[in-house]
C-alpha cells in the first residue's frame, strides 16, 4: 500500500465521488469512500459509513484512517440558502476537524460548481443578476449568499490551521453514472426518452429559448475526476480554483435530435414555451414501473433514477452558459471529452447495467 496516496472521498456514492473513487483506484490509490449509506458497487473501494453531520459517529468511523488526501463531493439539498450554508459548511468543517489532530492530510480537493458564478438555486441566473459568460475564475464572488463560498472558506481556514494544500473544482452540469443521487441530467434524459419510446410520445424540449439556441457545455464526471487528481498531484495547480468542463461546446438545438435518434423517438424543439419535465414525468410513475418490470430493470421507482427538478433548472436558464477552461489548460490539464460521447457512453452503460431498457 502506498503511504503517499491514501484518499478519502466524502460522497463516494454520488455522481462526482463515485467516478472519482473509481479513477483513484484505477490509478493505484488506496481509496476510502465515505457516505451515510455506502454502496459496494466500486471494486476496490473501502467503504466508510458515517454521517458528516454527526461528529461522534464520524470520529468513530474514521478512527483507523490516516488519509493523505481528502476529496469533498458531498452536498445536502435544503429549502433555503441560509440552511444550505449552515448544513453544507458543517459537512466540510466536521470532517477536517476530526482529521486535524492526525496531521496526515496533505491536500484537500473540494467540488463546488458553476453556481459560484450564477448564484444559488433561489436566485439562479434570474434576469437582473445575469452573470458574464464564459464564466471565468477571475470573476469575483457574487454579492449573494451561496453555500459554495462558505464551503471554500472552511477549506481555506482549515488549510491555514493544518498546513495542507487545496484545490477547488467548479463543474458545469455533470454527466455520468450514479443512481439515487440528487442531480443527474444524463439519467433523467435517458428515463424521459425511454418513456417517450415506450408510450409513443414526442421527445419535447423542456427548457428555455436561450438554452435551446445558445452555446452550452457540460462536465463529464470522469473529466472532473481527472482534474481533481491532476490538481492533487501537480504542485503548480495547488491552492487554486478551477473551472472544469469537457472542452467542447454544443447547442441543445443540435444535440436534442441526436439524443432522440439514439432512443428512436421524435424530437420537438423549443416551441415558444417552457415545458417543465418534473410535472410531466411524475404522471408517468406507473408507466415507468411497468416498463421496469417488463424489461427486468433494477429500479422500478423512477425517482431513484431521474431528477427532473434539476434538469428543469439547468435547461430553463434564461441565458446560455459556457465555461472558460483556460486557467487549468495553461497549467497543463489537457483532458478532453466529446460531449456526444459523454451522453452516449452513459446511455450505453445505463442499458448494460439494466437501469434503462
Ligand atoms: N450533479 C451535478 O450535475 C452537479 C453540477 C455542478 C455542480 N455540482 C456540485 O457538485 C458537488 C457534489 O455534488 P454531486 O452531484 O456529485 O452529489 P451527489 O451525486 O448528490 O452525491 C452526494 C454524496 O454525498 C453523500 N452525502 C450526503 N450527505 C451526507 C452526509 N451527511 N454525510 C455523509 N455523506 C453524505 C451522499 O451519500 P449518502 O446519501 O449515502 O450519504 C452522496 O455520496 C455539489 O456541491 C454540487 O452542487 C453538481
Amino acid at each position: 500500500m502506498s503511504k503517499d496516496k491514501i484518499a478519502l472521498v466524502a460522497g463516494a456514492s454520488g455522481i462526482s465521488g463515485g467516478n472519482l473513487a473509481a479513477l483513484l483506484i484505477e490509478k493505484g490509490w488506496t481509496t476510502y469512500g465515505l457516505s451515510r449509506s455506502p454502496k459496494n458497487d466500486i471494486k476496490g473501494l473501502i467503504p466508510v459509513a458515517a454521517d458528516l453531520l454527526d461528529v461522534v459517529s464520524l470520529t468513530a468511523a474514521l478512527k483507523d484512517i490516516q488519509p493523505t488526501h481528502v476529496f469533498f463531493t458531498t452536498w445536502m439539498r435544503n429549502d433555503t440558502e441560509a440552511e444550505n450554508i449552515r448544513v453544507n459548511s458543517a459537512l466540510v468543517r466536521n470532517l477536517l476537524e476530526v482529521l486535524s489532530p492526525r496531521r496526515s492530510v496533505r491536500h484537500v480537493g473540494l467540488v463546488t460548481g458553476l453556481k459560484h458564478y450564477l448564484g444559488p438555486f433561489d436566485a439562479y441566473a434570474k434576469a437582473g443578476a445575469l452573470p458574464l459568460t464564459p464564466v471565468s475564475e477571475e470573476h469575483p464572488r457574487l454579492p449573494l449568499d451561496n453555500f459554495y463560498y462558505n464551503q471554500e472558506d472552511e477549506v481555506y481556514a482549515a488549510a491555514a490551521r493544518d498546513g495542507f494544500t487545496w484545490s477547488i473544482h467548479r463543474p458545469h452540469t455533470i454527466v455520468g453514472k450514479a443512481v439515487g443521487n440528487a442531480m443527474n441530467m444524463g439519467s433523467t434524459l435517458a428515463v424521459y426518452a425511454s418513456i417517450c419510446k415506450q408510450e409513443g410520445l414526442p421527445f419535447v424540449w423542456p427548457g428555455s429559448a436561450a438554452q435551446w439556441n445558445g452555446i452550452s457545455d457540460v462536465t463529464d464526471a470522469r473529466i472532473l475526476a481527472e482534474q481533481i487528481i491532476w490538481a492533487a498531484t501537480t504542485p503548480e495547480a495547488q491552492n487554486e480554483a478551477f473551472n472544469v468542463a469537457n472542452g467542447d461546446v454544443f447547442r441543445w438545438s443540435a444535440l436534442w435530435g441526436e439524443i432522440a435518434a439514439y432512443f428512436g423517438v421524435e424530437p420537438v424543439g423549443f416551441d415558444g414555451a417552457i415545458h417543465p419535465l418534473d410535472e410531466r414525468l411524475k404522471t408517468y410513475d406507473k408507466a415507468w414501473e411497468k416498463i421496469a418490470k417488463e424489461h427486468g430493470l433494477v429500479h422500478t421507482d423512477m425517482a431513484k433514477v431521474a431528477s427532473a427538478w434539476h434538469t428543469d433548472l439547468d435547461l430553463g436558464r434564461p441565458i446560455e452558459v459556457m465555461t472558460d477552461m483556460s486557467k487549468s489548460r495553461k497549467l497543463g490539464f489537457t483532458a478532453y471529452k466529446h460531449t456526444r460521447d459523454s451522453f452516449f457512453e452513459l446511455f450505453d452503460q445505463l442499458r448494460k447495467d439494466r437501469i434503462i431498457p
